[in-house]
């Protein structure tokens, strides 16, 4: 049906690739195009024979809007599909916007000096894309991305409206390994190290990073300590929920995470600020993903599973209501279909579900939109039918 380019071959882009290539009725041809060429030639070659849909690679220097337009001009993509780094979402925006090619990405810009990240700079675009025609949709991975459409759907199907939402990110998932993070270490350990803020009556309560924990029992992974983030929905959720009062985002880490996070970042492993060493420049938070294990490399060593879900509070016809929304996946089943942990699978395959929805034409509206602000009813569908199926609970034990 249409022509999707990929920005970025690493764990996520992989998943997603792949997924396409299951997909070909709606992707009928590829362009793999990432700054090291021969990561897009080597998933080509394995994916050769196995699929219908034609696949190019090309190297690209995503940072660059002149080269990102030259080969939008070349290849004449329908959706730009970004799975690079955020750093990278404003060129690659930019170059659609002079291309004429619609734009799909799973995680908000984030400035490379200074560890922010916001909607505002892509927020920024609403206009001009609207006025070329042309549709870009933001955070369609797993959180933000599924986490939105879950709100989406409960506010369809399940509220009058939504009073508080609890987003809760577990990864039971043991690597073996003392230290390693499940998808790019430098983006994980900016988000993780910030200090932490949820949405409450209109506006920003900041806390101490890790200051908030509590004890959760998750289905499929039992109990686990989870701590209060920041992290990206929350902003465009507070936004786009009818009534929302509280929105809380927690994340489980292991004792061992912790203990090796602090003591690297006393030592100063963490810090975005230059130093000098032996006469050059080096980011030490850059230099310490170059000594921690490839999240592309966990995949066989990885077991256990991840439970991602929505918890909701509010009112139906005048009466209160629970409501959880969670999916369950195993890191050994997608290893075995796409040869990568669970992490990278969760993204994605909605990143493919976004792109296949804003090429068809069901979610193709001229601007910029967060996920929420589409009928979640197909993104749902698609959830259950591309590998992410979803639970609910009615009764659901709530966070203090
Ligand atoms: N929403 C969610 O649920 C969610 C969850 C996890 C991750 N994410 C997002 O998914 C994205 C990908 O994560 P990942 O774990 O797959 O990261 P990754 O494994 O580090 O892959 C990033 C890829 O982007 C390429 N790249 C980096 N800078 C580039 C540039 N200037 N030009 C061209 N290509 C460039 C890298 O190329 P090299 O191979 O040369 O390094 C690599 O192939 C990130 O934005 C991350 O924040 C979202």
């Amino acid at each position: 049906m249409g022509k999707c380019m990929v920005i970025g071959c690493g764990g996520v882009a992989s998943v997603a690739i792949q997924k396409c290539c299951q997909n070909s009725d709606v992707f009928s041809e590829l362009l793999l195009a990432s700054r090291t060429k021969s990561k897009c030639d080597a998933l080509r070659d394995k994916l050769q024979g196995k699929t219908r849909t034609k696949i190019e690679t090309a190297a690209v220097d995503a940072d660059s809007v002149e080269q990102l337009v030259a080969l939008m001009r070349a290849f004449r993509p329908d959706v730009v599909l970004n799975l690079a780094l955020p750093y990278q979402d404003l060129t690659i925006m930019e170059a659609c916007l002079q291309a004429g090619a619609h734009y799909v990405d799973t995680a908000n810009y984030e400035p490379p000096d200074t560890a922010k990240f916001e909607y505002k700079w892509q927020w920024a675009y609403r206009e001009r894309f609207r006025q070329a025609g042309l549709c870009a949709l933001l955070g369609s991975g797993f959180d933000p991305g599924v986490t939105g459409v879950f709100a989406a759907y409960a506010q369809k199907h399940h509220f009058d409206e939504i009073h508080e939402l609890d987003i809760l990110d577990c990864n039971g998932g043991d690597h073996g390994y003392p230290f390693a993070t499940n998808f790019n270490p430098e983006i994980n350990i900016r988000e993780v190290t910030a200090k932490g803020s949820y949405w409450e009556n209109g506006g920003w309560v900041e806390t101490e990073p890790m200051e908030i924990k509590r004890e959760y029992d998750f289905k499929g992974v039992g109990k686990k300590d989870m701590y209060l983030l920041h992290h990206e929905e929350l902003e465009s959720l507070g936004q786009n929920l009818r009534g929302i009062r509280r929105i809380r985002f927690f994340m489980t880490f292991s004792e061992s995470y912790l203990t090796h996070l602090r003591c690297l970042q006393d030592v100063g492993m963490t810090s975005i600020e230059p130093i000098l060493y032996e006469g050059r420049e080096i980011v030490p938070l850059q230099f310490l993903k170059a000594v921690l294990p490839d999240p592309a490399s966990l995949g066989p060593r990885t077991v256990g599973k991840t439970n991602i879900g929505c918890i909701f509070h509010g009112v139906q016809n005048g009466a209160p209501k629970d409501y959880y929304l969670y999916n369950i996946c195993d890191h050994q089943a997608c290893y075995r279909e796409v040869g990568a942990q669970a992490v990278s699978y969760t993204t994605g395959v909605p990143a493919m579900i976004g792109a296949m929805l804003v090429m068809d034409g069901r979610w193709n509206r001229p601007g910029v939109w967060n996920v929420e602000e589409f009928d979640p009813d197909p993104f749902m569908e698609a959830l259950n039918r591309w590998g992410l199926p979803w639970e609910e609970d009615f009764h659901p034990a709530p966070v203090d």
